[in-house]
């Protein structure tokens, strides 16, 4: 089948690459030129394990390219995803910018009945008002069949989860948008739901604010559990064996960043409020995340008198290991605290660097672990990056004389850190 992206974000890439694996010819549009011509050579322009070498073999195979020219991409292709971004607007509303300018573009050089699937994430009765952007703009009427099929693709993960889903959601009206989905997915065996439009549109956002709900569920316990000397992650472990709760999403730290679940647990909530309808729930859960990296910092600060002078490392700046995506980082909330306090400020991340307006503050990066440990007094791990719990904690020990290890992550054997004489606490965990 001939399926054409609009939007090539994380998300319209790896789907892009995944259907054209499965043997699809696949075109992805962008207006962002650059980017066209980066994935034109071949090469990905952002850092996703798996995807690199997937790439490499369709471009081979000829059954991807990308593109910047909308009139030529939109003819000659009957399918179009949409996977443009919609971050979140001021008062945590989704901006549909960019939703609306692919609407309109589609509307512009329709020529023939298309099949329009909605992937990026979009409040809920946005499918249908795409199809009304689309007719407004276009001067011929054509059949155009919206579908609304939300993606669920973890960064860091998403070749797997591309390839794997657990399942595929399907939201339209008419049987021949489902049929033609069918056949686009035809290599998949995971369950496969057939729903409305709003209902997928809610399913995404639902999913995600409910995990959303995991991790500030177990980040609170997290606390009770400082307070009385119980180790979290056993907790975790117990609450997870249980199949009606499940072990994912129980791994209490500094709380969850990215693209999507700040901005939907937002967007879910305005949602419902504008509907008059209550989603207290949520208001917690985002209020708690908010202040999750708070809790952590006074940890620190509880054990000094000051910070002013004191060498702190961080380690992890990405908002999650395996991508260099730092959207709603927690490191940068605690590196602007940290600025505050004077504190001397030295970080590492395998894949992220820092922005001049960062290292302007006096903040230094290393691009060597052990170079950025030297003669620090405090590490504060704040992405679990496996590279953390694989260094030589012995050799770091030789290295700094008194040091104090905060684990946002709880990613490190607290009794081993102990037993090399540094102060260790992570969340819910010592
Ligand atoms: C998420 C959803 O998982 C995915 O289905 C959706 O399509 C896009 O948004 P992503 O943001 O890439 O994916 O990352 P995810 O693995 O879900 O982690 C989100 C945040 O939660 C990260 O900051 C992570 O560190 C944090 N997290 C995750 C925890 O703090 N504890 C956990 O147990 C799991």
């Amino acid at each position: 089948m001939n399926i054409l992206f609009i939007g090539m974000g994380y998300v319209g890439t790896t789907m892009g690459v995944v259907l054209a694996k499965s043997g699809h010819n696949v075109t992805g549009l962008d207006i962002d030129q650059d980017k066209i011509a980066t994935l034109n050579k071949g090469e990905l322009y952002f850092h996703e394990p798996n995807l690199q070498k997937m790439l490499l073999n369709s471009h081979q195979n000829k059954n991807l390219y990308f593109t910047s020219e909308p009139k030529e991409a939109i003819e000659n292709n009957d399918i179009v995803f949409i996977t443009v971004g919609t971050p979140s607007l001021e008062n945590g509303k989704a901006d549909l910018t960019y939703v609306k300018s692919a609407a309109k573009m589609i509307g512009k050089y329709i020529n023939s009945p298309k099949t329009i699937v909605v992937k990026s994430t979009v409040p809920i009765g946005t499918t249908e008002q795409i199809k009304q952007w689309i007719n407004q703009e276009s001067q011929s009427r054509f059949d155009i069949n919206m579908v609304m099929n939300p993606e669920f693709l973890r960064e860091g993960t998403a070749v797997q989860d591309a390839l794997h889903p657990d399942r595929i959601v399907i939201g339209s009206e008419d049987r021949k948008s489902l049929e033609i989905l069918d056949r686009v997915y035809q290599s998949w065996s995971c369950p496969i739901l057939k729903t409305t439009p709003k209902a997928a549109e809610m399913i995404k956002y639902a999913s995600n604010a409910f995990l959303a709900t995991k991790i500030s569920f177990i980040n609170e316990v997290a606390k009770l559990c400082d307070t009385l000397d119980i180790n979290v992650q056993d907790v975790s472990k117990g609450m997870g064996l249980d199949n009606r709760i499940g072990p994912a999403f129980l791994q209490a730290g500094l709380g969850y960043g990215g693209s999507c679940f700040p901005k939907d647990v937002k967007e879910l909530l305005r949602t419902a409020n504008s509907y008059r309808a209550s989603l207290h729930i949520l208001k917690e859960v985002e209020m708690i995340n908010h202040i999750q990296y708070q809790y952590f910092l006074e940890k620190v600060k509880n054990n000094f008198v000051s910070l002013k002078g004191k060498k702190v490392t961080i380690f992890g700046l990405s908002f999650k290991p395996h991508t260099d995506d730092t959207r709603d980082s927690v490191s940068f909330s605690i590196m602007n605290e940290l600025v505050k306090e004077k504190a001397d400020i030295v970080v590492h991340d395998p894949v992220v660097s820092l922005s001049t307006n960062w290292l302007d503050k006096g903040i230094k990066q290393y691009s060597d672990p052990y170079d950025a440990v030297k003669s620090t007094d405090i590490i504060l791990i704040c992405t679990n990056w496996p590279v953390y719990q694989e260094l030589d904690w012995r050799r770091i020990r030789k290295i700094v004389s008194d040091c104090y290890i905060f684990d946002g992550r709880n990613m490190l054997e607290a009794s081993e850190m102990k037993k090399l004489n540094f102060h260790y606490e992570g969340i819910g965990y010592s």
